[in-house]
């Protein structure tokens, strides 16, 4: 019975509160997801000391790879020298991203704005001496590209965080609940700048799995985060009560339930730059990821990881501009559209726009016989053409007869020379809103 009513004090709060969030979310939550739910690509910067030696972020003193003290060696090696704002965003931009998520502090605590909290950060304590946040959002800013800060929940570096290593645990919240107060008006005083310097327009937390949304008092941070800016967007990271999911490095094999989802991928293996891991993807690689996530209706957030003077390594420049070559050329098919038609209609990846009456369909391969085949489509076709070049292409239908609804299957031919160097993206126009035939084809009625 004591451990029912212990329970019940634990959790009937959180109850209380999570019921209340709902409340406030709820009421306008789908508007405040446009912008995120049209911008498709967004880039995402892993940006720390831990780039000076090429070892994994924060994971790497934490695992016992390196000691806390050699790892924050690095602090001198971290220079910023030749961080150059606008080439960053320049190259955002051009990558065809709408949106962009910066990593301000990584589990290791570093900081990368001269924050009055603390003492770790990239002016008070690297050789950088700078503030590095600010001339980098201001040039985001210019763009309108939208803003998202990355902030880890843990902060491993912190005197009154609980957690040191994996073998390290400074004490229990339980225990000493004061200091763990400490740590929380901490975190609150440089979450509270952000917002009010960078009045950003996504939070994208991380590392909620070391305590619970009770712990860490998601409910009260979400609430100093809205104040004023009841539009903000959350990432689920908050012990789920955000507002959208993050699969993280592997492409969900079935569409996530989630309406609203972004897979967070990195450009190699790393999240920070490793001088050793050349196992780069493809700028094809890339696309293929991308469109497998707009044809799920979800976005993709791909990982650039600068080096420790600011440089972005070569390497990662050249994929962001190939992928940016093919987004502007295939806009139309790409932003402002949603999920595609399942496989059964279309042996690949599409997607819709949003009135559903264009259909896009995404061609990988060179098709054999020049043909790609679309089956089950009850909405006449009007027209169908190369998206970036305008070709207008013959189809072809099969097996329609005039005595049922049956569409028949449509043969539309791609010719040779209209073939992208990545994906080819065919428009189909539609005469109305797109209208799959679900029902079972029957024996011959007439003849
Ligand atoms: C993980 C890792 C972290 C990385 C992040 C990016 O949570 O802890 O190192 O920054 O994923 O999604």
């Amino acid at each position: 019975m004591k451990i029912k009513i212990f329970l019940l004090l634990i959790v009937s709060p959180f109850l209380i509160q999570s019921q209340g969030i709902e409340e406030i979310s709820s009421s306008n939550s789908n508007d405040k997801m446009l912008w995120f739910e049209e911008a498709k690509l967004g880039i995402f910067i892993h940006w720390g000391i831990y780039s000076v030696n090429g070892i994994s972020e924060s994971w790497s003193f934490y695992n016992g790879y390196i000691s806390h003290h050699d790892y924050m060696k690095q602090l001198k090696g971290f220079t910023a020298n030749n961080f150059d704002p606008k080439k960053w965003s320049n190259l955002i931009e051009e990558s065809g991203a709408k949106y962009t998520v910066i990593t301000t502090k990584h589990h290791d605590g570093f900081a990368l704005w001269d924050s009055k909290y603390g003492n770790l950060n990239s002016y008070k304590s690297s050789t950088s001496k700078k503030d590095l946040l600010s001339p980098f959002i201001r040039e985001i800013r210019s763009k309108g590209i939208k803003l998202g800060l990355y902030y880890s929940l843990p902060d491993w570096s912190y005197k009154d965080y609980t957690h040191h290593t994996n073998k390290i645990k400074r004490y229990n919240i339980q225990e000493n609940p004061k200091r763990w107060n400490r740590f929380l008006k901490y975190r609150d005083g440089q979450l509270k700048e952000l917002k009010t310097r960078y009045n950003p327009d996504l939070w994208w937390f991380d590392g909620d799995w070391e305590h619970n949304a009770v712990e860490w008092k998601i409910i009260e941070l979400k609430n100093i985060l809205k104040k004023n800016s009841p539009n903000v967007i959350f990432n689920s990271r908050l012990n789920g009560l955000g507002d959208y999911e993050t699969p993280e490095i592997g492409i969900p094999v079935f569409r996530p339930n989630a309406k609203y989802w972004e897979l967070c991928v990195t450009i190699n293996d790393s999240w920070g730059y490793q001088q050793n891991d050349n196992n780069y993807k493809t700028p094809m690689q890339v696309i293929d990821l991308f469109v497998d996530s707009l044809s799920k209706g979800g976005n993709l957030l791909l990982n650039i990881s600068p080096k420790e003077d600011g440089s972005i390594p070569e390497k990662q420049v050249e994929v962001l501009k190939e992928l940016g070559k093919w987004t502007k050329k295939h806009s139309s098919a790409i932003y402002k559209t949603e999920r595609g038609i399942p496989y059964e209609h279309f042996y690949g990846p599409s997607t819709l726009s949003k009135d559903k009456k264009t259909l896009f369909l995404y061609v990988r391969d060179l098709p054999k016989d020049n043909n790609i085949i679309l089956k089950g489509v009850s909405t006449k076709i009007n027209r169908a053409y190369i998206v970036g070049n305008g070709t207008v292409l013959n189809q072809q239908v099969l097996c329609k007869v005039y005595w049922n609804k049956y569409p028949g299957i449509t043969y539309i031919e791609v010719p040779k020379q209209t073939i992208d160097k990545y994906y080819t993206v065919i428009a189909l126009v539609l005469d109305d809103t797109i209208n799959l035939y679900k029902e079972k084809v029957g024996a011959i009625e007439n003849n």
